[in-house]
């Protein structure tokens, strides 16, 4: 396979990938997904500054201090993955299985644990990691579980924080953007599966929305 062959092209390097084509040219092949989006809220280039900046917070309150990554799957994905590689130290990273959602854009009201075994905390510290603190309840109840399994420490770690009123009291320690409470996707965050692979986060077109429900 041909992958990742470089190239000297003006003023910018040119990276291909094995089927030839350029960043810019994949991201005009995946022009479609764009089009469903009515606005970006969140670009690419001001999550890594952000991400940046919490990276550095988290290190500098768990220096020293051996933990454990829980990431809630799987809207957390991609701000882990991106978020973790800016952490060089030794850490654990299990995942979490809750549904919330139900595939629509309204909270079901009920979180559900997917998973028959949940990852092993007694005694750890854990850093909890979430897309979005929007009624609360994920994160809560998550949080909830946690500890009833003797986790010592549960600190808490959101991209998004939707400046609402919660059904459950709960915020994050670390909040990576705040933004309206209005439904939102991209950057691991999705809409009937769809979207998380966006670099930024964005709002639906309602026309899109409409034909999906
Ligand atoms: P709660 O209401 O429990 O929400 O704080 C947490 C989970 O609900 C999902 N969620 C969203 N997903 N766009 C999404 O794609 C949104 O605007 C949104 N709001 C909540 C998400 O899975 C989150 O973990």
């Amino acid at each position: 396979m041909l992958a990742g062959r470089i190239e000297a092209g003006g003023p910018e390097l040119a990276v291909f990938d094995h089927l030839g084509f350029s960043h810019k040219e994949r991201r005009c092949l995946d022009a479609p997904m764009h089009e469903d989006v009515a606005k970006v809220l969140i670009d690419e280039e001001v999550i890594e500054k952000r991400l940046n900046i919490l990276a550095d917070r988290i290190l500098e309150e768990f220096s020293g201090r051996q933990f454990v990554v829980i990431v809630i799957l799987k809207g957390a994905l991609v701000f882990t993955a991106d978020l973790l590689r800016r952490m060089p130290i030794p850490l654990e990273i299990e995942c979490i299985n809750v549904a919330s959602y139900h595939g629509a854009t309204q909270s079901s009201g009920q979180v559900n644990f997917l998973d028959s075994k949940l990852p092993r905390v007694e005694g750890r510290a854990v850093l909890l990691i979430d897309d979005i603190l929007d009624t609360g309840r994920t994160l809560d109840a998550v949080g909830e579980k946690l500890r009833e399994q003797g986790a010592e420490i549960v600190k808490s770690c959101v991209l998004l924080s939707k400046d609402k009123e919660r059904a459950a009291k709960v915020e994050a320690d670390y909040v990576g953007f705040h933004v309206g409470d209005e439904f939102v996707i991209g950057y691991g965050l999705d809409y009937k599966g769809l979207y998380r692979n966006l670099p930024y986060v964005g709002v639906l077109k309602a026309e899109v929305v409409e034909a999906g429900e």
